[in-house]
């Protein structure tokens, strides 16, 4: 789908083969420890599982660890663990950003390689590289379709909004609010888009964790507090991160009494199979798909490189800065997905199977 997979896919089987026909381990195999933050979302299995079997194929030996859900001392823990184990790569997904300079204050002098991967990792002098997708265009992205779908542009009607954002220990919080807010604030600020709670800043709309619970216990509290509902004050779209989120806000909507036919916009990321199935039932507006298979595979064409010698893939040097300064990125682009593409983009290519999605499979 995106064109630099088939070479990606092409160079990592060349290794593989080379395996197949050596005895012994090559010289560049590197030791891979990867630390994801939660095992409770579909998207951090995906992830660990793809880079785990990538990194396996091109010969590499890896560890896979899960911070339970989201367990902040376990992944320091863990990651202090493989480093003692000898790891000479660790991939990283933070599961609180700020929370990783002192494990990893001696990566650089035992010359591991720390990659941050789709989470930047604040503060640390240590961290050689950062893989994702563009969070600040993905931000850009579910506001444009809001304003598309509301006809911010050319309407004159005034449009009512809520916002969430994500989890404020996570980097991409930030940069896919300040996206969303790049489209969205001059509206606000002219009046012609209201947010009747007044509440738009990360410390006012942040979502702990990203967990769909909260999201809905938050919607809940502003449907009780300003009175959204079918027949109560209108509500046109709820400004959602990604798609746990989205579907704690959704779940909220549905108990005030919305459905197909009038529930409010929403949006999301990561093209769970659960709102997938949300947006071919009309209850969510659009996601951002972002193949995980192919983020996967360049964290492990970034080790690949980086254990041979050669130019470690990176495209982006200036936007992404860990408070130390800006890091050596790959950032990878992210797709809109709403009933529109769906078909296209996640069937016919077959990254899902229709009838499991449409039958509501977990
Ligand atoms: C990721 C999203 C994910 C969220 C919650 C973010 O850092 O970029 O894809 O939905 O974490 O797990």
């Amino acid at each position: 789908m995106l064109n630099y997979s088939k070479s990606l896919r092409a160079a990592l089987g060349v290794c593989a083969a080379f395996m197949l026909c050596c005895a012994a381990a090559p010289v560049w195999a590197a030791r891979v420890g990867i630390s994801m933050p939660t095992d409770q979302r579909q998207r951090w299995l995906d992830d660990g599982y793809e880079m785990k079997i990538g990194l396996e194929a091109a010969g590499h030996e890896v560890a896979l660890t899960y911070a339970g859900d989201n367990d902040v001392a376990l992944q320091k823990k863990q990651i202090a663990e493989m480093i003692s184990q000898g790891a000479t790569f660790l991939i990283i997904t933070a599961a609180d950003r700020n929370s990783l300079v002192e494990v990893l204050k001696d990566c650089r002098d035992k010359k591991i390689t720390v990659i941050a991967y789709d989470r930047l990792i604040a503060g640390t002098p240590n961290l050689s590289y950062y893989v994702s997708f563009d969070n600040y265009k993905i931000g850009v992205m579910q506001a444009r379709y809001l304003e598309s779908m509301l006809e911010l542009a050319t309407s004159k009607q005034k449009r009512y909004i809520e916002i969430f954002s994500g989890s404020k220990d996570d980097s991409n919080a930030t940069y896919i609010l300040n996206g969303s807010l790049s489209v969205l604030q001059p509206y606000l600020d002219k009046g012609t888009v209201v947010c009747r709670s007044a509440q738009t800043s990360l410390e006012q709309t942040a979502v702990q964790n990203w967990r769909p619970e909260l999201a809905e216990q938050r919607m809940s509290e502003l449907i009780k507090e300003l009175g959204y509902g079918p027949e109560g004050t209108k509500l046109d779209a709820v400004l959602s991160p990604n798609d746990s989120i989205a579907r704690g806000i959704i779940a909220a909507l549905q108990k005030a009494g919305y459905d197909q036919s009038n529930i409010p916009l929403t949006e999301g990321q990561d093209c769970d199979k659960r709102n997938v199935k949300l947006i071919v039932d009309g209850l969510q507006g659009m996601s951002v798909f972002k193949d995980t298979r192919e983020l996967a595979l360049m964290a492990v064409a970034m080790v690949d490189a980086s254990v041979k010698g050669q130019e470690v893939p990176v495209n982006d040097t200036t936007s992404y800065d860990n408070g130390l300064g800006p890091v050596s990125a790959f950032l990878m682009e992210p797709v809109m997905v709403s009933r529109g593409n769906l078909r296209e983009v996640l069937f016919d290519s077959g990254y899902y199977d229709e009838s499991v999605i449409l039958n509501g499979q977990p």
